[in-house]
């Protein structure tokens, strides 16, 4: 799915559920040593998409350690992003000559909980928001999903 929006160069892999006997790598272990169930599911399924998308750029698969604020660290040369929630596990990455920078962020498909989108938005964005419909797509979380993925970027 995400690797149609991603651009040329830009290597993806995702998962729609936790194939079973998923580990994390052992360089990663501490990272998740306290870490509840759920929390371990979505950190290690993201990575090993991670080692998928690194296997397909031609880059050795490594471990993926959390640097500055959260962000993932990525091999030298490489640029990259995570996304987890439920029902979805995703990574790209792509070579850092070819891609300054790299977000991607993906969201259950359902309004924001109230509060949340007058936290998150301008009111010029609101003013869009008010007067777009299509089908049934939910623009508020595709907006926050916008700018979570900018701010990884
Ligand atoms: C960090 C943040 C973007 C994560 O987004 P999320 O929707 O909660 O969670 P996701 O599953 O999509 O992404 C989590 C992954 O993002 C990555 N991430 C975390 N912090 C990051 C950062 N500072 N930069 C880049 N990537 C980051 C990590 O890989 C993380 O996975 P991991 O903890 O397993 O390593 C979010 O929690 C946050 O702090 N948002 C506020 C920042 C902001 O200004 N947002 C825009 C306004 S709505």
């Amino acid at each position: 799915m995400i690797a149609r929006i991603v651009p040329d160069g830009v290597v993806a892999a995702e998962l729609f559920d936790d194939p079973p006997g998923l580990q994390p790598h052992p360089q990663e272990e501490a990272l998740i040593a306290r870490a509840v169930e759920k929390r371990r599911r979505e950190f290690v399924g993201a990575r090993h998409c991670a080692r998928q998308a690194m296997s397909r750029l031609g880059v050795d698969p490594a471990p993926v350690l959390r640097g500055e604020r959260g962000a993932p660290v990525w091999p030298r040369g490489v640029v990259g992003s995570l996304t987890h929630c439920d029902g979805y596990r995703g990574a790209v990455l792509g070579y850092s000559l070819q891609v300054r920078s790299l977000g991607i962020d993906a969201e259950p498909h359902d309004r924001l909980p109230d509060g949340v989108l007058d936290a998150v938005s301008l009111e010029e964005e609101r003013r869009w928001l008010a007067g777009t419909t299509d089908g049934d797509v939910h623009w508020d979380r595709v907006l926050f999903c916008a700018k979570e993925a900018t701010y990884k970027a």
